[in-house]
């Protein structure tokens, strides 16, 4: 085989070739796992076709093994899968008809290899190697898949509009390799999918999402969401991200494109992290400046409060796009309300309370919040980002300073509100809600010392207003 397989893979791969030879089966290892190996990526799932019944090879295959790997059946799709240890296999029927994967049920007719290789998304995807005993190892490329490889170059084997009508998500998995693998769409391949970008309406939010975030998570998500837009998808599977391109002008001035500012930080901020949801919290940080935009006379441009209304957004965009409607979206949500807090900190005389209240506010997600403050640092002016970036580092100090001092980080106040309830002999209401803020506030403000002692004789202050007082 040329490919540089493991062990494991050329044993499975064997069994494979034994169980097909038994049945008389023509068989090929297909698809992704072949481009994979020849572009030395890992790989952990391996697609196999066969001229024929493609379930009854699965069957035979689990034979072969003892004891026999559970078969998962794809009815609908004439496919069926099974794993042995961490390699996931899937086996189907060579067919004439498009893969539409796992969504539709498409009138599925038998083909040979060729009609199968001619069917699928691109030319980088269609190589196929023989399992079979006369040319076991050999690779069948007819669209020179291999040199399209060599040339980094995603290219639909048939006429694109083909291709892509048979499957709408193409055009976004053509865009997502492109963002992966750092491969450019060829000409043809890139006005077939401009024209047809209406087409993905027939998709499901599901399918759409996962590939989103496959280009979210490449090393330079940019070149992914920029073909988003100049393809013209981005428009319609995520508009809000369009409205922040452009720059307006009024009385000579403008404003960034926020677009473009927002690929940037989504750029920076890859590097450091391949955490999907701080790298959605860089994607929307600015998503409410649209809403919040404002031209002020003598003053410029102004996006007052789109950090509140960005965060505000969050839950609504997360519905919308089907990503999930938990911690991670309130963690999402949080980073975008807070992405202003340090920067802000840096035009000010720092004192400790407002980085107090930074760290408070922030809790477990500070390190990320300044991972992504620092990300958001673009100006195109050196001096500027330099100037931005030591001020930066101050606040980062400090945050680390007040931290071994105060651990405000994790922090509980000294009184609980069970404890508010119980001294006053009070019901849960506003009065203890009041009372607890108000100890809360004084210790970040440093008024008085985060101690049990300090905060009781706080808590008996301010209850006097309310005309309480400790029972016995
Ligand atoms: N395929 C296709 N059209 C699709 C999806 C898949 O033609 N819309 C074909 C391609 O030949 C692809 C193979 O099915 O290589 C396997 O698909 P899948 O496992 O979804 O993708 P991979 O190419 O393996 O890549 P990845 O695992 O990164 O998604």
């Amino acid at each position: 085989m040329d490919i540089n397989c493991t062990a494991k893979e050329l044993f499975v791969f064997k069994k494979i070739a034994h169980a097909a030879a038994s049945l008389g089966l023509e068989t090929y290892v297909i698809g992704g796992f072949v481009r994979d190996k020849l572009l030395n990526r890992s790989t952990k799932d391996a697609d196999i076709v066969c001229v024929g019944d493609g379930i009854e090879l699965a069957r035979a295959v689990a034979e072969q093994f003892n004891p026999s790997p559970n078969i998962a059946f794809y009815k609908n799709f004439g496919t069926a899968a099974l794993k042995i240890d961490e390699f996931d296999i899937e086996f189907v029927g060579a067919r004439k008809e498009s893969y539409r994967y796992h969504s539709r049920n498409p009138e599925v007719e038998p083909g040979t290899l060729k009609e199968d290789q001619h069917r699928r998304d691109f030319t980088i995807n269609a190589m196929a190697i023989s399992l079979n005993e006369t040319d076991y190892g050999k690779l069948a490329d007819p669209f020179n898949g291999l040199e399209d490889l060599a040339n980094r170059i995603i290219r639909t084997p048939l006429e694109p509009g083909q291709t892509f009508s048979d499957d709408p998500l193409r055009m976004l998995r053509a865009i997502r390799f492109a963002s992966q693998l750092g491969f450019t769409i060829e000409e043809t391949t890139w006005r077939g999918i401009c024209l047809h970008v209406d087409r993905i309406k027939i998709i499901s939010q599901e399918r759409i999402t996962e590939e989103f975030n496959k280009i979210l998570l490449s090393n330079k998500p940019s070149v992914g969401l920029d073909l988003l837009y100049q393809s013209g998808l981005m428009h319609i599977i995520f508009p809000q991200m369009v409205d922040l391109a452009g720059a307006e002008y009024i009385d000579g001035k403008g404003h960034k494109d926020n677009f473009y500012h927002t690929l940037q930080v989504v750029d920076n901020i890859a590097p450091h992290t391949n955490d999907l949801w701080l790298r959605w919290a860089a994607l929307l940080h600015d998503i409410g400046k649209p809403a919040t935009k404002k031209f002020e006379v003598g003053h410029g441009w102004t996006f007052h409060g789109h950090e509140v209304v960005g965060g505000r957004m969050v839950p609504r965009l997360f519905t919308k796009l089907k990503l999930p409607q938990n911690e991670k979206m309130r963690y999402v949500r949080k980073l975008v309300e807070l992405h202003l807090r340090p920067i802000s900190l840096t035009k000010e005389n720092i004192t400790d309370s407002a980085i107090r209240r930074l760290l408070f506010d922030a809790g477990e997600e500070i390190d990320d919040l300044m991972l992504l403050c620092s990300a958001d640092i673009t100006s195109k002016n050196k001096f500027k980002v330099k100037r931005y970036l030591s001020n930066f580092n101050l606040v980062r100090e400090r945050l680390q300073e007040v931290e071994e001092k105060d651990r405000i980080r994790n922090w509980q106040p000294p009184i609980t509100g069970e404890q508010i309830m119980e001294t006053f002999q009070l019901p849960p209401g506003r009065i203890v809600g009041e009372i607890k803020n108000k100890i809360r506030e004084a210790i970040l403000d440093g008024e008085i010392p985060n101690s049990y002692e300090a905060a009781f004789n706080l808590m008996v202050e301010k209850a006097r207003e309310y005309n309480l007082h400790p029972k016995q």
